[in-house]
């Protein structure tokens, strides 16, 4: 059985965009659970919102698919455990909340999941 944990919200940035784009995309199913890599990442959208979804372990996360510090991709990143790399210049996070870790100055948004039958649903 697989466990979605969900995410705390952390806006990221200006809100007034992101937020609406991320409210129309609310119950959007993101991807198939099966075609996230175990222990690693894929990159999925809901609508014209891009969205970067984490298999750590048994559980799932969601959150925002670019770097806040220079726009990569943080699907090209690393994941350890529940901590994610960006590998252009190393800045990380806490992908359960969002929050940075060492070198990081900002945080990321995070989005919460849930499962429906095999797929992984945009909760908000
Ligand atoms: S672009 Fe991600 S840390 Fe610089």
């Amino acid at each position: 059985m697989v466990t979605i944990r969900p995410s705390s919200h952390r806006p990221n940035g200006g809100p007034s965009v992101a937020k609406k784009v991320a409210k129309k995309a609310k119950g959007t199913v993101l991807c198939k659970a099966d075609a996230v890599p175990a222990d690693g990442l894929l990159q999925c959208a809901a609508g014209s919102l891009k969205v970067c979804v984490a298999r750590s372990g048994k559980d799932f996360y969601a959150f925002q698919s670019e770097c806040p510090h220079k726009r990569t991709p943080l699907c090209d990143g690393a994941l350890d455990g529940h901590v994610l790399t960006c590998l252009d210049h190393m800045w990380q996070w806490d992908i359960r909340s969002g929050e940075p870790e060492g070198l990081a100055e900002q945080p990321i948004r995070t989005f919460k999941l849930r499962r429906d039958g095999d797929s992984l649903v945009l909760v908000e």
